[in-house]
């Protein structure tokens, strides 16, 4: 890529964005329209959305026809509300609170802090808790994003040796369903923030909430803490492990899932936790550190595929 063309990132990003929140792939996904149409459709200014659908088209996402008709290219596609799409990541990326603290980038470099919480004066997820339309896009979001990497981890890793797994802050759930499908015989828990796994129903899935800074439920065999860890700095991240190593009994075992940094595509994920969280992706030997500073003993490293691996620790 083009220098140029990355200065110019915010650009596609942001209409990418916006494609996704009008919907606009999924209204092009069995026919080409004009763009009157898809402005009636959509409840766009039909001149400013020709703008925005030429732009797009530069860039390969739809194909322009004659007459200021539009059609979605193999790639558009990927704008689809279907599973495995990019569509709930495009419409959580240009959500002002997200992009108003990536303009804040400079700050996290030259301070070291959240420029998030610098800029609202709150963590994120007390930020989303009191929005609800917020927590539910970052949900969704979450949900896709894990979707993509729910069967390598569930057929990566040997879950069925254990009775009972535990998925601490698992969200809405994604992951443990794909777990106890692989695994029948698996009972699963899941703990997320009460606003988060509200209404949640999964079969073979009980659902608690609550915070892991005070408690998780006792005596599971595992403690699945995906994309959990690198939300947070290291005092916080041993004071989660530390509420799990307090709930452990016998040999039962914590999962660490995350990224290793040694994969040069953890470090943009590293900024995001760096803007949004003050948090940090890290390496097999500080996940290992983390571990020994919450009493718990590192006892395995899987790597399962999609760049993710099993931080096991008993
Ligand atoms: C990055 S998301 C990961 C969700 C899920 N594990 C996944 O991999 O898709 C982090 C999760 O941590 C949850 N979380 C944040 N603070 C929490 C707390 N104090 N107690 C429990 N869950 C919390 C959030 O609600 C969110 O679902």
């Amino acid at each position: 890529m083009g220098l140029r063309r990355a200065v110019n990132g915010y650009q596609v990003s942001q209409a990418l964005h916006v494609a996704a929140s009008l919907g606009l792939a999924d209204l092009l996904a069995d026919r080409s329209r004009s763009t009157d149409d898809l402005a009636a459709a959509c409840g766009a200014h039909p001149a400013s959305l020709y703008r925005l659908l030429r732009a797009l088209a530069s860039i390969g996402v739809l194909d322009a026809e004659p007459e200021r008709r539009f059609a979605l290219t193999e790639l558009g596609e990927e704008l689809r509300s279907v599973p495995g799409s990019e569509h709930a990541h495009a419409v959580f990326i240009g959500r002002d609170y997200h992009w108003n603290a990536w303009s804040q980038l400079e700050h996290s470099v030259r301070t070291g802090e959240p420029a998030f919480q610098t800029l609202y004066g709150m963590s994120v997820w007390e930020y989303r808790a009191e929005r609800p339309e917020e927590s539910a896009i970052f949900d969704r979001w979450m949900t896709a994003n894990t979707e993509t990497v729910n069967d390598v981890i569930a057929g990566g890793y040997d879950f069925s040796r254990f009775a009972h797994v535990v998925d601490v802050g698992g969200g809405r759930g994604s992951l443990l369903a794909a777990v106890v499908r692989a695994h029948p015989d698996v009972q699963g828990t899941l703990f997320d923030q009460p606003h988060v796994v509200e209404n949640v129903e999964i079969d073979g899935v009980e659902v608690i909430g609550g915070s892991f800074f005070d408690t998780v439920p006792r005596g599971a065999d595992a403690y699945v803490l995906k994309w959990i860890i690198h939300d947070w700095g290291d005092d916080e991240a041993v004071a989660i492990l530390r509420t799990c190593a307090a709930a452990l009994d016998g040999d039962a075992r914590v999962l660490v899932i995350e990224r290793d940094l040694s994969d040069p595509a953890a470090s943009w994920l590293d900024l995001q936790m760096l803007v949004m969280l003050g948090g940090r992706e890290r390496t097999e030997h500080e996940y290992a550190a983390l571990f020994r500073a919450a009493g718990l003993e590192p006892t395995s490293t899987t790597p399962v595929g999609a760049g993710l691996s099993v931080f096991e620790a008993r």
